[in-house]
């Protein structure tokens, strides 16, 4: 297929009920579109305001295609601009993260901007007297996101000027941020450390679909997972403990039955998560101090309750992953049609017990890395599928387990934990956020 651009009609045609087309992988055109339609048209994890600790603090990242940046004001408040000069356009800021001081200067010729993106000054101002600048946008210093929300100091952001609300677009999916925050007996989280950053070579909706996809940890990681638990048993004598790593990886053995019954919640604008009535995280041994900490900052019953909502993995439409019960978060960042920098962030519990942070750590390295013992299994089957793609054999990728004809898009529900409904789900999103307001004349898929 081709010429989808400005077509809407063509691109809600790759969706279909229970099928996508290739082209939603593998054609850089629809690539070039996700980057100008579907990023900018819906809310994007920029960063965590732990990271902006001081005034001056700034993180860089990028939307779509477009750069940006977030930066900490003097009077406390955080800022998201675009990372461009108003003067030619030069980068602002080159780094992931870093401290600008009182106000940042374009390396080019030396205008400088306050830490809230207006403009402080300019060499030789005299220049441009009379000129008309003081009418320009230059003038204003750097463009700012006017579409920002900090939820419990998740950082977001919707370039798109028009469009659905955070609250409308996050809804109910907001509580899997609030569990993983409540677990702080401060209920707070901070970046310590940077995240682990690989590249894969295959689209990034691959990864978002693998979050939910419970019927390959039993056989794509049957050879490492599998192994490391055959190891223990035949290693483990008489020790009654098992250590935090097999605690760790041992679950992804767990039996169909095991995801089946654990169940997967969908809610409206793509967004869902597997483990409902229990998961994967649900039998990691206590830590010392923990509960008592947590019962007394939030009561017997409410700490229960927080500590209880035990979830696996939760989908942030579009691109991000959230593992509230181990404290990660997995930004899938597209970079072109065939390459994914995935960015793997741990957060530390403020108040928790070290070992807490510890495990998170050791499941980052262990699950997450791509030197891990998990997660090589997965890059080898999103690589084989982009390449498997290619193939004339069938344009279209199956997406029907345990489909019902009677489904309805962008409802909450609790489903079998083995359903593919959440990646039904998430490209019913896609393609309504890819179309919107493309083609007002057009129909889209609604
Ligand atoms: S490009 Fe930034 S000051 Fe000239
Ligand atoms: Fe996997």
């Amino acid at each position: 297929m081709a010429g989808y651009a400005g077509n809407a009609r063509s691109i809600a045609a790759l969706v279909r009920e229970a099928e996508v087309h290739r082209d939603v992988y593998v054609d850089p055109e629809i690539f070039e579109l996700e980057m100008a339609h579907l990023f900018p048209n819906s809310w994007v994890y920029v960063g965590h305001a732990s990271q902006l600790a001081k005034p001056g603090d700034f993180i860089t990242a990028n939307i779509g295609r477009q750069p940006v940046m977030a930066s900490r004001h003097t009077d406390g408040s955080i800022h998201v601009f675009y990372n461009r000069c108003p003067h030619k356009g030069v980068k602002i800021a080159s780094e992931p993260c870093g401290n600008a001081g009182k106000f940042f200067r374009c390396p080019y010729h030396a205008w400088s901007f306050r830490t809230d993106g207006s403009l402080l000054a300019i060499p030789l101002k005299k220049g441009y007297e009379s000129t008309g600048f003081g009418d320009t946008q230059a003038n204003e210093g750097l463009s700012r996101i006017k579409n920002v929300a900090i939820y419990r100091d998740f950082i977001f952001a919707r370039l798109s000027g028009t469009g659905v609300s955070f609250e409308d677009y996050f809804g109910p999916s907001l509580s899997t941020i609030d569990n993983m925050v409540d677990r702080s007996p401060q209920g707070k989280l901070e970046v310590v450390a940077a995240p682990i950053r690989y590249m894969h070579t295959c689209n990034w909706k691959m990864l978002v679909e693998n979050q939910t996809d419970t019927c390959h940890p039993m056989v794509a990681h049957e050879s490492s997972a599998g192994t490391a638990v055959k190891v223990w048993k035949r290693e483990q004598g008489d020790s009654t403990e098992t250590p935090m790593a097999v605690q760790l990886y041992g679950p992804f053995m767990s039996p169909y039955e095991f995801y089946e019954q654990s169940g997967i919640r969908i809610w409206p604008n793509g967004h869902g998560h597997t483990g409902v009535a229990n998961s994967i995280h649900s039998n990691y041994s206590d830590v010392d101090g923990y509960l008592e900490q947590m019962v007394a900052a939030y009561g017997e019953t409410r700490a229960h309750e927080i500590l209880g909502d035990i979830r696996h993995n939760t989908v942030y439409f579009p691109n991000v992953m959230v593992k509230g019960a181990v404290q990660i978060l997995r930004n899938f960042i597209p970079v072109a049609v065939d390459r994914t920098l995935v960015e793997s962030w741990v957060y530390r519990l403020v108040g928790a017990p070290d070992k807490l942070y510890e495990r998170a750590l050791m499941y980052n390295r262990f699950i997450n890395a791509p030197t891990s013992i998990v997660g090589h299994d997965d890059l080898e089957m999103y690589e084989r599928a982009q390449e498997g793609l290619k193939s004339n054999g069938n344009q279209w990728i199956n997406l029907r387990r345990l489909y019902e004809p009677d489904e309805q898009p962008d409802v909450t529900a609790v489903i079998n934990g083995t359903s593919e409904r959440q990646m039904r789900n998430q490209f019913h999103a896609w393609a309504k956020f890819m179309t919107m307001g493309m083609d007002k004349h057009a129909e889209v898929a609604e």
